[in-house]
C-alpha cells in the first residue's frame, strides 16, 4: 500500500484563508460551540444559522438554558427537526447546572456523561473548544476522506466510519486539532461535494489519491438505501362552541417528542380516512366524532419515512374528550406560540384561510 499523504498542513492553511465567517466562529465559547454543533448535526450550515442566532439570544448561556422551560426550547427549535437534540441540550444544562456547579465540563470524559453527548458532538467540540486531537467524521468527512486517500470501503456501514476514524487519528494534530476538523468538514460541505466537486479549487488536489487514480467520480462506495415508505395520516380539527380547536401534546420522548399536534393518525391498511379518524379518536380521546369536510392534504418528509396527511374538520357527537396526554383547547394566538411539528404547520393557512392551492395528489395517482 502506498503510504498516505499528511493533509494537516496544506488544509489547515486553506481553512485559515478560505473559512466561512459564521456566528460560532466568533467569540468562541464552549456553549456556544456546543450548541452550534448539536445544531449542525444532520442539519445545513445555512439552516442553522438563524437557529443559531435566535437561539442565543434567548438562552445566551448554560445557566439560561437550564432555567428554560422546555416548551420554550422546542418553540425555538421548530422547523429544525430532531427534536431529541434539543431536549438532550436541555436536560444538559440542567445537569450542569445541578452536577457541575454550573460549568460545562471542558474535557472528554466529563463532557461525554451529558444527555445526548455522543462521539460526533464531544469529538467536535472537545476539538474546537477545548483543543482535544478528536477527529470528527460527518457525512462530509466520510466522503472527503474517502477520496483523498481512495478509501473504496462502503460508507454505508459502520465499519468504513470506524476505518476513517482510525485514519484522522493519526493525521490530526495536536496543534489545533479544531482547524483541523472544521477544515475538513467544510472541505466536504464546499469543496469536495458530493456531486462535481470542485477539484480546481481544492487545497489537497496535489495529495489526492482518488484524483491521482481518476476515480474522484466512483468515490465514495455507497450502497443506495431502500425507498422510504410513505404512510398515510389523518388528523381532527376539532372546535369548542368558542371556537377553540383541540391540540394534544406528544409523549416526551420519541419522534417530535414534547409537540402539540391535531390528534389523529395513521390510517391502516384497507381503512377509509374518515373511518381511520374516527378510530383514532375514539381511541385516544374517548369520543365518538364524525368526520366532516377536508381541510386540507400535505405531503411531508422524516428522514425514515413520508406522510400524506389530511386534516378534515371533526365534530363530536358523543362524550367529553379525555386522554393520557395533555390535552388543550386552544385559539390560533395560542397555537402561535407551541411548537409543532412542520407537518401540523402546513395546515395552519388553510384555518387561517390563506392557503392558496389545493390538494396533494394521494399515493398511486
Ligand atoms: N458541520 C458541523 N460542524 C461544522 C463546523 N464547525 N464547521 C463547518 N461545518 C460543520
Amino acid at each position: 500500500m502506498p503510504p498516505k499523504p499528511k493533509i494537516s498542513p496544506s488544509l489547515i492553511c486553506w481553512f485559515r484563508k478560505c473559512r466561512r465567517d459564521l456566528p460560532w466562529r466568533e467569540n468562541r465559547t464552549l456553549y456556544r460551540v456546543w450548541v452550534s454543533e448539536v445544531m449542525l448535526q444532520q442539519t445545513r450550515v445555512d439552516t442553522v444559522i438563524p437557529y443559531f442566532l435566535r437561539f442565543l439570544d434567548r438562552f445566551p448561556d448554560v445557566s439560561a438554558l437550564a432555567k428554560a422551560d422546555l416548551q420554550d426550547v422546542l418553540k425555538l427549535w421548530e422547523g429544525l427537526g430532531y427534536y431529541a437534540r434539543a431536549r438532550n441540550l436541555h436536560r444538559a444544562a440542567r445537569k450542569i447546572t445541578d452536577e457541575f456547579s454550573g460549568i460545562i465540563p471542558p474535557d472528554p470524559e466529563r463532557f461525554r456523561s451529558l444527555p445526548g453527548v455522543g462521539p460526533y458532538i464531544s469529538a467536535a467540540v472537545m476539538s474546537i473548544a477545548c483543543g482535544y486531537p478528536l477527529p470528527v467524521v460527518d457525512g462530509n468527512v466520510l466522503r472527503a476522506v474517502c477520496r483523498i486517500f481512495a478509501l473504496k470501503d462502503d460508507i454505508s456501514r459502520p465499519s468504513a466510519k470506524k476505518k476513517v476514524a482510525a485514519l484522522l487519528t493519526k493525521q490530526i494534530p495536536e496543534t489545533q486539532p479544531g482547524d483541523f476538523n472544521e477544515a475538513l468538514m467544510e472541505l466536504g460541505a464546499t469543496v469536495c461535494t458530493p456531486k462535481s466537486p470542485r477539484c480546481t479549487r481544492c487545497p489537497l488536489a496535489k495529495l489526492c489519491m482518488a484524483k491521482q487514480a481518476g476515480i474522484v467520480s466512483e468515490l465514495p462506495v455507497k450502497t443506495p438505501k431502500a425507498p422510504v415508505p410513505e404512510f398515510r395520516v389523518v388528523v381532527a380539527v376539532i372546535r369548542n362552541e368558542n371556537g377553540q380547536i383541540l391540540i394534544q401534546k406528544r409523549p416526551e420522548n420519541g419522534l417530535l417528542g414534547g409537540l402539540w399536534e391535531f390528534p389523529g393518525g395513521k390510517v391502516e391498511k384497507g381503512e377509509a380516512p374518515a373511518a381511520a379518524l374516527e378510530r383514532e379518536c375514539r381511541e385516544e380521546l374517548g369520543v365518538k366524532v364524525k368526520t366532516g369536510r377536508e381541510i386540507a392534504t400535505i405531503r411531508h418528509a422524516y428522514t425514515h419515512f413520508k406522510i400524506l396527511l389530511t386534516a378534515f374538520h371533526c365534530r363530536i357527537e358523543e362524550g367529553t374528550v379525555q386522554s393520557r396526554l395533555p390535552l388543550k383547547w386552544a385559539e390560533m394566538e395560542e397555537i402561535d406560540t407551541l411548537p409543532f411539528p412542520k407537518a401540523n404547520h402546513k395546515i395552519f393557512p388553510y384555518l387561517r384561510g390563506h392557503a392558496v392551492s389545493g390538494r396533494e395528489q394521494p399515493p398511486g395517482t
